[in-house]
C-alpha cells in the first residue's frame, strides 16, 4: 500500500477565534497532546485546525458562533504541507453588508478559492470528538447520517442522491396528506424515487463491505456492521437492481392508503438500520460497555481511515478530543499506538497528560492556560 498524501499543518494562527485573541500555535509537523484545564482552549484548537477543511468542524457550529465575543470578524491561518507542497490556507469570516449574513471565505496562499469542492485537495481531518461517544445509542437516522458523511468522502454523488431522496420523500408524504392517491404526479414521484433509493442502499452497503474488511481485522474489537431494512432484504434476494426497483414501486404503490394514515412513506432508504456486532461475543455495540462502545467507535474511526489510505491514497490529520475519556490504562495506549501506526499527523487534547507521559518520544506536549 501506498500513502501518496498525507497532510501535515506546521503551524496554526487564530485570530478573534473563540477564546482566542490572537494566537500562535508552532507545531512543526509533529503529533502533540495539548493538555490544559478545563476551559482553556484545547476543544478551540482542534475546531480551529478541522474548519480549514471543507464544512463546518467538528462542533459543526454556525460561523458566527466561532467568532469571538465582542468581535464581528475572525481569521483561522495554517501552514499545510501534503504532496502539493507547502502552502498557506486561511479562513476568514466577515459580516456582508450586503447579504446581511457572516459569509465565509478560504484563501491559498492569499488567492481566494471558489470552488469549495477544492478544500478536500488541501486538507484533510478525521475527528473524534466525546459528543460521538453515545453513538451506538443514538436513533437510527443519526446513524445513517455518520455512515453517510463517510461514503461522502469517497463518492461525492452520494449526498446529492440523499438530498433528492429527502426532497421526493417530502413530496410524496405532501401529496399523500392531500389525499390524492391516485394520482399520475404520484407515480412519477415514486419512480423517481426508487430509481434513486436502489442506488443509494447499494453505495451503503457497498460502502459497509468494504469497511468490514477492516472491522472485522482489528484486533481487540472486531466488528461486523450492517444495514437492515426492506430494500437490504430485497437486494440479497435478487441479483439485478431493475427487479428490486420494480418491486419497490410496486410496494410504494400498494402501501399509499396505509402511508396516508401513517403520515409517512413506509418504504425506502430513510429506513435502513445500521447493526454493528461485536464479533468476539455476538452482542451488539449498544448493549456493549460504555467503553466498550468507545473502542468500537474507535475501531471504526480507524478502519476508514485505513480505507481512505487504501482507496483514495489519503492520510488525513487526526484530531482526537479527549480521546482518553472511559478508557481504562490499557485501551488508552492501545488506541494511542494504534493512531501513531497510521503515519499521520495527530492531535489529542487531555485535562489529564500524565495519561500520555510514556509516549513522550512520539508527541510534542503542548501546554494551554
Ligand atoms: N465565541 C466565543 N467567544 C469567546 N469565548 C468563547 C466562544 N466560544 C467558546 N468560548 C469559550 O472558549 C473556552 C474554551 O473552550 P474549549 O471547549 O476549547 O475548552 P477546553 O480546553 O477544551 O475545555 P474542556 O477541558 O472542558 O474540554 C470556553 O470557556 C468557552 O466559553
Ligand atoms: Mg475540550
Amino acid at each position: 500500500m501506498s500513502v501518496v498524501n498525507s497532510y501535515f499543518i506546521s503551524s496554526l494562527v487564530l485570530n478573534t477565534f473563540r477564546n482566542y485573541q490572537h494566537n500562535f500555535f508552532d507545531f512543526k509537523n509533529s503529533s502533540h497532546i495539548i493538555y490544559g484545564e478545563n476551559g482553556m482552549g484545547k476543544t478551540n484548537i482542534l475546531e480551529g485546525i478541522s474548519l480549514l477543511s471543507a464544512g463546518r468542524g467538528l462542533r459543526s457550529a454556525s460561523i458566527d458562533e466561532v467568532i469571538r465575543n465582542g468581535n464581528n470578524s475572525t481569521g483561522i491561518e495554517g501552514k499545510i504541507t501534503s504532496n502539493l507542497g507547502e502552502y498557506n490556507l486561511n479562513l476568514s469570516v466577515d459580516f456582508s453588508l450586503e447579504s446581511n449574513s457572516y459569509k465565509k471565505k478560504y484563501f491559498l496562499d492569499g488567492s481566494q478559492i471558489k470552488n469549495k469542492n477544492l478544500l478536500d485537495y488541501y486538507l484533510n481531518c478525521i475527528w473524534l470528538i466525546p459528543q460521538m461517544d453515545n453513538f451506538f445509542l443514538q436513533d437510527n437516522a443519526s446513524k445513517r447520517k455518520f455512515i453517510d458523511r463517510l461514503i461522502f468522502n469517497f463518492d461525492k454523488t452520494h449526498l446529492s442522491r440523499l438530498n433528492e431522496h429527502d426532497k421526493l420523500i417530502r413530496e410524496r408524504n405532501k401529496l399523500l396528506s392531500s389525499g390524492l392517491v391516485n394520482n399520475k404526479w404520484l407515480d412519477l414521484i415514486e419512480e423517481k424515487l426508487v430509481e434513486i433509493t436502489v442506488p443509494l442502499v447499494v453505495s451503503r452497503l457497498d460502502f459497509l463491505n468494504s469497511l468490514n474488511e477492516f472491522t472485522s481485522n482489528d484486533d481487540k474489537y472486531p466488528l461486523h456492521l450492517s444495514f437492515i431494512g426492506e430494500i437490504e432484504d430485497l437486494l440479497a434476494k435478487h441479483v439485478y437492481s431493475l427487479k428490486v426497483e420494480n418491486i419497490l414501486k410496486e410496494t410504494l404503490r400498494e402501501n399509499r392508503r396505509n402511508d396516508l394514515v401513517m403520515s409517512q412513506t413506509s418504504t425506502s432508504a430513510h429506513k435502513s438500520k445500521l447493526v454493528c456486532i461485536f464479533k468476539t461475543t455476538n452482542i451488539g455495540a449498544e448493549n456493549s460497555s460504555t467503553g466498550e462502545q468507545k473502542m468500537m467507535l474507535i475501531s471504526i474511526i480507524s478502519s476508514f481511515v485505513k480505507l481512505l489510505q487504501k482507496v483514495k491514497q489519503i492520510s488525513p490529520i487526526l484530531l482526537l478530543d479527549e480521546i482518553n475519556v472511559h478508557l481504562d490504562k490499557n485501551n488508552t495506549e492501545y488506541v494511542v499506538e494504534k493512531v501513531l501506526q497510521f503515519g499521520s499527523q495527530v492531535f489529542i487534547t487531555t485535562t489529564h497528560q500524565e495519561i500520555f507521559k510514556d509516549f513522550k518520544a512520539k508527541f510534542e506536549f503542548l501546554k494551554i492556560n
